[in-house]
C-alpha cells in the first residue's frame, strides 16, 4: 500500500525521486520521505508527515539533497500513526543502513524486544525499523549476507529497498508478497513498487519474485534467490504511455478515468470480437474441463468483489453452473469447498490485493484452476494464476476504481459466453443477441456520459445527505452495492446497499422523511416487484432518485421524485451501463462536499496489507 523508489545512476537522485513519489502518492499519503547517499555527508534522510509537496517544500524539490543513489518512499500507515518519526526510510542507530518498506513485519515486536534488551534504541513505532537495526545488528561487512540473515529472522509480507554508507554504488531489494519492479536503463538503475513511478525513465523492467534478492548498481543489476545463487531474470517492455497515467486536463484522475470507460470497453472486448465470436487465445478450457466442473468460485475484494456479485448471477444464467461469490478476506478461513472440478475465478485490478492472492494460492493448494482477471500488466496474481485474462483498461490512479470495474465486467461476458458455447448452454440467436449488445455498449457508455448535467444537478441537490441508500434487485442490486461503495469511499456519507426486497427485514427503520433512496430499476423482468418496495420507502417519507432505462423511464418517474434513464440493452449486461450513473453521482457529491476525490481518507490504491 505503500510507494516504494530506488535510483541509482549519474544524476541527481532526489528530484527523480520525488518525481517517482508523485506518481506513486496515490498508493499511499500520509507521509513520505527520502535517503540519498550525498558523497560529503554520507547517509541523509529526510522524511515528513503529509502528502509528497511537504517532502518537496522540505527539500527545495529535492535539489537541497546532493548524490545520485537512493530511496523514497510514500506510506500508508499500518504500525504507527502518521508523523515524521513513523515515515520511511528508517535508519539504523548509527546510521549505516537506510531501509524503505511496504508491508507488515509480523514478527517484529518480538524482534524489538530482542534488539532492544541487546541495548538498540528505536526511534519509531513501525515494524520496519526492526529491519533497518537487524542489518546493523547482524552487519559484518558484506551486506548481502546481512540482507540474508535478516530475511531469515523476519516474518511477515515485504518489498525492501536497503542502502548502506559503506557501499554507496548499490541498492538492495528485496520482496515476499509484495511487489517489486526492477527498471534497467543505460548508466543507470531503478527499483519501484509500481511501473508508473519509472515509466518516464525506462520501459524495459524485471519482476522480481517471491523470496528473490536484487543488487543493483548504476550500470548492471543482478538477482538471487534466498541462498544468493545467481537468478535468470526475462525483461519486459511496458508499452504504454506515461500520458496515460497523468491527468490530462481533468481535473481529478476519476473523473477522467469515468470518461475512458468507452474507449476502455472497447479496448478489453472488441479484439476478443472475431466473426460473431468471443475468441479468447489465453483461455485453455477444453468442453470436457467445463462439463466436468462443479462449481465456480469467485474471489476477490471491493469492487473486484462487486463485480463477482453481478457476475454470478449473469455466469449462472449463461452456463448453468452454480457460481459461489466470496470476499477473498473471508475465504481462506471459511474451509472453503473447493475440488479439482472447481474453477476459481480470481479479479482484481492491481493483481496484488494481499488478501485476494493469499486465497488465489489456497484455491490452488486445494486443486482448483485458477483464472485471473487482472489489470496489471505482470502482477503476482496474474503470474501465479493458470490462466490470466487482462483488462485493457490501461493504469488505474484514482483510488475509487472505475474503468476497471468496467472492463472486469466485460471479460467476466466474455468468459460467459466462451463457456456457454463449450457447455452448449446458450440458443445460438441469444449469443448472437448478447455479441451484438456488447459492441453496442461503447457508444452507450458515451451517451450517458455526455448526459452527465443531470446527475451533476441531482448530486448538488443531495450532497448534504447525512445517509444514502441504494436498493435493487438481482443485478441492479450488484450494481447498488458498488453505487454506495463508491458513495462513501470518497464523499465520506454514509451509505448501505441493501437487496431491494430485504429492505423491510430491518433495515427499513432507518428510513424516515428526506432520507435519499436511490432505487436501481433497470431490471425487466423484476421492475414491478422493485417499484413496489420503493413505494414502501417512499410511503415512510423517502426522497426516490431512480434508475433505470429509457423505456420504463416514464413508468418508473411516477413513482420516483427523480429519474435518471440508461439507455436499453440486454438484461444481463446493463450492470455496465447502470454503474456510470452511480460513478458520476458519487463524484459530483465528492465535489460538492470538496472532498479529496482522488486520495480519500485513510485508503490506498493496492491493498498489499492483510
Ligand atoms: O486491486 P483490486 O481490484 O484487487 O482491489 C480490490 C479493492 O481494494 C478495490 O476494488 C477497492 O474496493 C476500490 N478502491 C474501490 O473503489
Amino acid at each position: 500500500m505503500c510507494g516504494i523508489v530506488g535510483y541509482i545512476g549519474q544524476e541527481e537522485a532526489a528530484p527523480i525521486l520525488l518525481d517517482g513519489l508523485r506518481r506513486l502518492e496515490y498508493r499511499g499519503y500520509d507521509s513520505a520521505g527520502l535517503a540519498i547517499f550525498d558523497p560529503k555527508d554520507g547517509l541523509r534522510v529526510v522524511k515528513s508527515k503529509g502528502r509528497i509537496q511537504a517532502l518537496a517544500d522540505l527539500t527545495q524539490d529535492g535539489t537541497a539533497l546532493k548524490g545520485t543513489m537512493g530511496l523514497g518512499h510514500t506510506r500508508w500507515a499500518t504500525h504507527g500513526a502518521p508523523s515524521d518519526l513513523n515515515s520511511h526510510p528508517h535508519m539504523s542507530e548509527d546510521g549505516t543502513f537506510a531501509v524503505v518498506h511496504n508491508g507488515i513485519i509480523e514478527n517484529y515486536m518480538e524482534i524489538k524486544e530482542f534488539l532492544q534488551s541487546e541495548g538498540i534504541h528505536f526511534a519509531s513505532d513501525t515494524d520496519t525499523e526492526v529491519v533497518a537495526q537487524l542489518m546493523e545488528y547482524y552487519y559484518e561487512g558484506n551486506v548481502l549476507d546481512t540482507v540474508v540473515k535478516v530475511l531469515n529472522r523476519i516474518q511477515g509480507a515485504y518489498a525492501l529497498g536497503i542502502v548502506c554508507a559503506d557501499c554507496p554504488d548499490r541498492i538492495i531489494a528485496a520482496r515476499k508478497d509484495s511487489p517489486l519492479i526492477l527498471g534497467c536503463g543505460s548508466g543507470f538503475h531503478l527499483l519501484a513498487s509500481d511501473v508508473t513511478a519509472i515509466i518516464k525513465h525506462t520501459r524495459e523492467v524485471c519482476y522480481l519474485d517471491d523470496g528473490e534478492i536484487a543488487e543493483l548498481t548504476a550500470d548492471s543489476f543482478w538477482v538471487y534467490d534466498a541462498y544468493l545463487r545467481p537468478v535468470e531474470k526475462e525483461r519486459h517492455h511496458v508499452d504504454w504511455e506515461i500520458s496515460a497515467a497523468e491527468k490530462g486536463g481533468y481535473e481529478h484522475f476519476m473523473a477522467k478515468e469515468i470518461i475512458e470507460q468507452p474507449k476502455a470497453f472497447r479496448d478489453t472486448v472488441f479484439p476478443r470480437l472475431q466473426e460473431g465470436r468471443v475468441v479468447l487465445d489465453d483461455l485453455q478450457l477444453t468442453p470436457a474441463y467445463l462439463a466436468a466442473m462443479d462449481k465456480i468460485y469467485i474471489i476477490a475484494c471491493g469492487s473486484s468483489y462487486h463485480v463477482g456479485v453481478a457476475a454470478k448471477y449473469t455466469l449462472e444464467k449463461l452456463l448453468r453452473k452454480p457460481v459461489e461469490v466470496t470476499l477473498a478476506s473471508e475465504f481462506r478461513y471459511c474451509d472453503p469447498i473447493v475440488t479439482e472440478h472447481t474453477l476459481a475465478l480470481v479479479i482484481s485490478q492491481s493483481g496484488e490485493t494481499i488478501d485476494t492472492l493469499a486465497a488465489m494460492r489456497e484455491a490452488k493448494a486445494l486443486g482448483a484452476r485458477v483464472l485471473a482477471v487482472v489489470n496489471v500488466v505482470g502482477s503476482t496474481i496474474a503470474r501465479e494464476a493458470d490462466d490470466v485474462l487482462y483488462t485493457w483498461a490501461g493504469p488505474e490512479i484514482a483510488v475509487a476504481t472505475t474503468k476497471a470495474y468496467s472492463t472486469q465486467l466485460a471479460l467476466v461476458y466474455l468468459i460467459g459466453l466462451y463457456c456457454a458455447e463449450r457447455l452448449h448452454t446458450l440458443l445460438p440467436e441469444e449469443y448472437a443477441a448478447i455479441v451484438a449488445e456488447l459492441k453496442e455498449i461503447p457508444q452507450k457508455l458515451e451517451q450517458i456520459l455526455s448526459n452527465r448535467e443531470d446527475i451533476q444537478f441531482f448530486a448538488s441537490i443531495y450532497f448534504n445527505h447525512p445517509s444514502i441508500f441504494f436498493i435493487g434487485r438481482n443485478i441492479d442490486y450488484a450494481v447498488g452495492l458498488e453505487g454506495s461503495l463508491k458513495l462513501k469511499e470518497i464523499s465520506y456519507i454514509h451509505s448501505e446497499a441493501y437487496a431491494a426486497g430485504e429492505l423491510k427485514h430491518g433495515t427499513i427503520s432507518l428510513i424516515e422523511p428526506g432520507t435519499l433512496v436511490v432505487a436501481l430499476a433497470g431490471c425487466g423482468k423484476l421492475f414491478e416487484k422493485t417499484v413496489s418496495n420503493v413505494v414502501e420507502v417512499k410511503s415512510r417519507g423517502a426522497d426516490i432518485l431512480g434508475l433505470t432505462t429509457v423505456s420504463r423511464a416514464e413508468e418508473l418517474a411516477k413513482t420516483v421524485d427523480h429519474t435518471i434513464s440508461v439507455p436499453d440493452t440486454h438484461p444481463l449486461l446493463l450492470p455496465t451501463l447502470e454503474v456510470v450513473p452511480m460513478q458520476l453521482f458519487a463524484y459530483y457529491v465528492a465535489l460538492h462536499r470538496g472532498c479529496d476525490i482522488d486520495k480519500p481518507r485513510n485508503l490506498a490504491k493496492s491493498v498489499t496489507v492483510e
